[in-house]
């Protein structure tokens, strides 16, 4: 018996990094996972994971999910490869960076576009889904959403992550009396295909803050995934609108 057993699960982002670990994890917990992505090459290289080890996998690519009307269509596909669905993981985002000298009024657009209204979009549109289904959001934050940092000028990324993490709280509030959970996992530093560079090339500053981490390590795609998996399954079903934080203790030291 697997968590997730004959359930209908969307993941955004499955082209690498976490949205890939995401794949694997549900579709090895009996979930059919029904991605996407804006790359077509790596979407496909996580349905090949998937499928080598028994899993169940339809992907969509590409998808750019800071279109609305994408986003939608998307999600009618994804509820339309099966019986509705049951969990809408929101992993996707692209983030740029810049102090507010640099960072140009696009690049700004372009973030909340990227990383918070494509949650919103794909919300908007999975919600008749999960009315049916008394399913489950699982957005992704960041610990950038409730903070500052010296190593990275993270203004955009940080204030988009920040309103996932209200919007979570929000979409609680609306989803409660339809038997809808919103909840939302803040990652800290976490090496991935898009942040490993930071490793050996972040600076002294970067550095400084990974050596701080309590528990001595970065995070690795399987620790958020694994709050996901808990999050998303029954085992959670009186927790919603939670900022569950997953970052080795790294907040704790502000
Ligand atoms: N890696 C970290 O240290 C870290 C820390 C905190 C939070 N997070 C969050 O975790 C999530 C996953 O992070 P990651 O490091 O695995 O990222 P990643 O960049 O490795 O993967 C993100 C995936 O999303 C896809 N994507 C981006 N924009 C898209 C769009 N508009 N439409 C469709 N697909 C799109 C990308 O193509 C990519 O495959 C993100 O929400 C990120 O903000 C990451």
């Amino acid at each position: 018996m697997g968590l997730f057993d004959d359930k209908f699960v969307a993941i955004t982002g499955i082209g690498g990094g976490k949205g890939s670990e995401a794949a694997v994890q549900f579709a090895a917990e009996g979930a059919h996972v029904v991605g996407c992505d804006l790359l077509h090459d790596g979407a496909e290289e996580t349905v090949a994971l998937v499928r080598e080890r028994g899993g169940r996998i339809t992907s969509f690519a590409p998808v750019d999910l800071s279109n609305a009307a994408e986003s939608a269509a998307w999600i009618d596909a994804a509820a339309g490869a099966g019986g509705g669905i049951d969990v809408l993981y929101n992993n996707a985002s692209q983030p740029r960076f810049g102090s507010i000298e640099d960072l140009s009024i696009d690049d700004w657009d372009y973030v909340m576009n990227n990383e918070l209204n494509l949650v919103f979009y794909a919300c908007k549109a999975a919600w008749p889904h999960l009315i049916r289904s008394h399913g489950v959001i699982v957005n992704v934050g960041s610990i950038a959403g409730t903070r500052g940092v010296e190593f990275m000028p993270q203004n955009a990324h940080g204030t988009a992550k920040a309103g996932v993490i209200n919007l979570t709280q929000q979409l609680s509030v609306e989803g409660g009396p339809h038997g809808i959970r919103v909840v939302c996992v803040s990652p800290g530093f976490t090496v991935t295909p898009s942040t490993e560079w930071l490793v050996e090339g972040g600076g002294e500053a970067f550095k400084n803050n990974i050596a701080r981490i309590p528990l001595g390590r970065v995070g690795r795609p399987t620790d958020i995934v694994n709050a996901a998996l808990f999050l998303a399954s029954d085992s959670a079903s009186w927790i919603t609108g939670i900022n569950l934080v997953v970052d080795g203790g790294a907040t704790v030291l502000g």
